[in-house]
């Protein structure tokens, strides 16, 4: 099947010229080619031309995209969207001025959704999902990350990832999952933390690995949650099992996180609030993605990540949801883009490029997607606008006209 997708006003393509990634000053380039068509076929980019030459195409489908703009499908690589149950309580105390971590010591917070995961079946919870993933497709996205995190036992951690599983299969879109079984301890766990931790690493690591159940495995590495020793030993585990790693570190408190997931060369590292000026640097030469989550600070009402800092200092920075029911409710991509550009100051630009490039290669799906770039899918996020900045502009409204998946329109407004 070969298509083309003819004048669009703007096509910002994200390119890197093989390489695949935008560390720091890179982050502000943003190629955006005018006059142009993309050709594909079977669901891959295989050439750019010029307007004038689209006749010398043979084509089965000539798309008009009527001078509306083009960008590489958006990304997010970081979210929680399997999850029961809500915490709307949870979230009036805090506005009434209880903090995060008070609500989890005392068993509630993730905990609570712990519980609302083990009461709901294989079934409730890919239903749950489903409206989820079609609005995060109706903003644009087209490759979307889902950490289990939830059931924080064998039984009830196979059934999230067998339910985003499930929605991988029903969607068209990628789905990339991630196992975070070190996430906080159960309660059933509460004073037995290293029995927690072999339960992770002696049987739900062999069997998620074995069964192909997810391409990471993440952790949160904190004062209320694992140790920097704990994360260490699941993280040898995971790694020489073959899954690729993440980390959410640096939220609340400093306790080491940082230090472990680069020793373990870690896929990306996430949240990063309280990073010591100390560590900047440590991202200067190093692969491991900065994923920045500005939902946490604006729901929380807490600090933002530096986001200029880590771009000084030379870092692979992208962005996120992080859409979970307890410190990120926030369904909405876009949002956080605008989040980015008044809180953080990241440019346009920079932003389009953590959102898309970098955020495939938070995902080490940088090879196939993040760009459009000969040889890799056609998936696309077409907006209804003639300036890529109306995107990030229009704080919390949904400018997107057009999804596209491997060449397929899968999403009209
Ligand atoms: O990314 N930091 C830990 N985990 C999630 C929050 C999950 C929850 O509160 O349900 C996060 O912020
Ligand atoms: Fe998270």
């Amino acid at each position: 099947m070969k298509k083309i997708f003819t004048n669009a006003s703007q096509i910002v393509t994200a390119k890197t010229g093989g390489k695949n990634y935008k560390r720091g000053n890179e982050l502000s380039e943003l190629e955006v080619i005018e006059n142009h068509s993309i050709f594909c076929e079977n669901g891959i980019v295989k050439d750019i031309i010029p307007n004038y030459a689209v006749n010398k195409f043979v084509a089965d489908e000539k798309i008009n995209l009527n001078g509306k703009i083009i960008l590489p499908g958006l990304i997010d690589c970081h979210t929680h969207t399997a999850f029961a149950g809500s915490r709307a309580n949870e979230f009036k105390e805090k506005i009434a001025g209880v903090h995060y971590e008070e609500i989890a010591k005392r068993g509630g917070g993730i905990n609570t959704t712990v519980t609302a995961v083990r009461n709901s079946s294989l079934t409730d919870l890919v239903e749950l999902m489903k409206p989820r993933v079609q609005e995060f497709i109706a903003q644009g996205v087209t490759t979307l990350e889902i950490k289990s995190g939830y059931g924080l036992d064998f039984e009830n951690e196979i059934k999230l990832l067998h339910a985003i599983k499930i929605i991988n299969e029903i969607f068209p879109i990628d789905i990339v999952s991630t196992f975070l079984g070190a996430h906080t301890f159960p309660p059933e766990f509460k004073d037995d933390h290293s029995g927690y931790v072999d339960l992770v690493v002696n049987k739900m690591i062999p069997h998620i690995a074995k069964n192909k159940l997810a391409d990471f495995c993440d952790g949160f590495c904190e004062s209320t949650a694992f140790t920097s020793k704990e994360i260490d030993k699941i993280f040898t585990v995971a790694s020489n099992a073959g899954l690729k790693l993440k980390l959410h570190t640096e939220q609340f408190n400093n306790v080491g996180g940082l230090d472990v997931a680069l020793k373990h060369k870690a896929t990306s590292v996430d949240h990063l609030e309280v990073l010591l000026a100390n560590d900047f640097s440590k991202f200067t030469n190093s692969e491991t993605v900065a994923v920045l989550l500005p939902g946490v600070s604006l729901f929380l009402d807490y600090q933002f990540a530096p986001a200029r800092k880590l771009i000084e200092n030379n870092a692979i920075v992208a962005l996120a949801t992080d859409y979970n029911p307890g410190s990120s409710h926030i369904l909405n991509l876009h949002l956080i883009m605008s989040l980015a550009a008044i809180k953080m100051k990241m440019k346009i630009e920079e932003i389009i490029n953590a959102v898309t490039i970098n955020a495939a290669k938070a995902l080490n799906r940088e090879q196939s997607v993040g760009s459009i770039e000969i040889g890799k899918k056609a998936d696309f996020a077409v907006f209804n606008t003639t300036d890529y900045s109306d995107i990030v502009y229009n704080v919390g409204r949904n400018l997107l006209s057009h999804t596209i998946k491997d060449g397929e329109i899968i999403f009209q407004h």
